[in-house]
């Protein structure tokens, strides 16, 4: 099983910050059958400070640890859709995992996605409960998926019943954790991934895993 999208990279940016604290998140991976994990650190979010400069010598040491678990480290990011264009990390070449304003429809959105899509990404949204603004009967949101955008929800949204209206439409491609770890966050519940056998397959058949 694979996790697509966390924070899990020491002291990157709002995520873990500790390499103690990393791998008390791969021994719970570990012990939930975990075999692959997609660090993700969050790029161009106005919200967040990312160290950047560090991911590459971070990632480098996760791997190496992550690998004595047993689970294969991936690197990708958390690329904010905003207003202007900025740098990404896709994980496996093609994916690539995106966010935006949580508050605002940004009216661009639509244009940027279509223009990755064009550099032949493959586009991800990430935690699409967390929007405030899109729902099934957004426009927007059928729009995403006529572009064939994939939609990831978070674990947390799952247990509380935010994604409960993309799981209704069959909207859901991928549940992952979005962990931040347990210094500021509450724990993620792992085992929240074999509740959804039919979206383990299908997220198996996209990575080919
Ligand atoms: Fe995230």
């Amino acid at each position: 099983m694979i996790d697509i999208h966390s924070h899990l990279l020491p002291g990157i940016d709002d995520g873990v910050q500790t390499e103690e604290e990393a791998k008390t998140m791969l021994s719970l991976y570990k012990s939930a059958g975990i075999t692959h994990i997609v660090c993700t650190p969050h790029l161009a979010n106005p919200f967040v400070k990312t160290n950047i400069l560090k991911i590459r010598d971070s990632y480098t040491w996760f791997k190496t640890v992550a690998g004595s678990y047993g689970i294969e480290a991936i690197l990708g990011s958390e690329l904010y859709i905003g207003p202007e264009e900025s740098k990404f990390i896709p994980f496996l070449g093609k994916f690539l995992l995106v966010e935006t304003s949580m508050r605002v429809e940004p009216l661009f959105l639509l244009d940027r996605i279509f223009k990755l899509q064009l550099e032949g990404f493959i586009i991800i949204l990430a935690h699409v409960e967390r929007f405030s603004w899109l729902s099934v009967t957004s426009p927007t949101a059928l729009r995403l998926r006529e572009m064939g955008v994939y939609f990831q929800v978070n674990i947390q949204g799952v247990e509380n019943g935010g994604a409960d209206q993309y799981f209704k439409e069959n909207w859901v491609d991928f549940i992952a954790t979005d962990n931040h770890g347990i210094a500021r966050r509450t724990p993620v519940n792992l085992e929240v991934f074999y509740e959804y056998p039919e979206i383990m397959a299908k997220t198996k058949t996209i990575f080919n895993l």
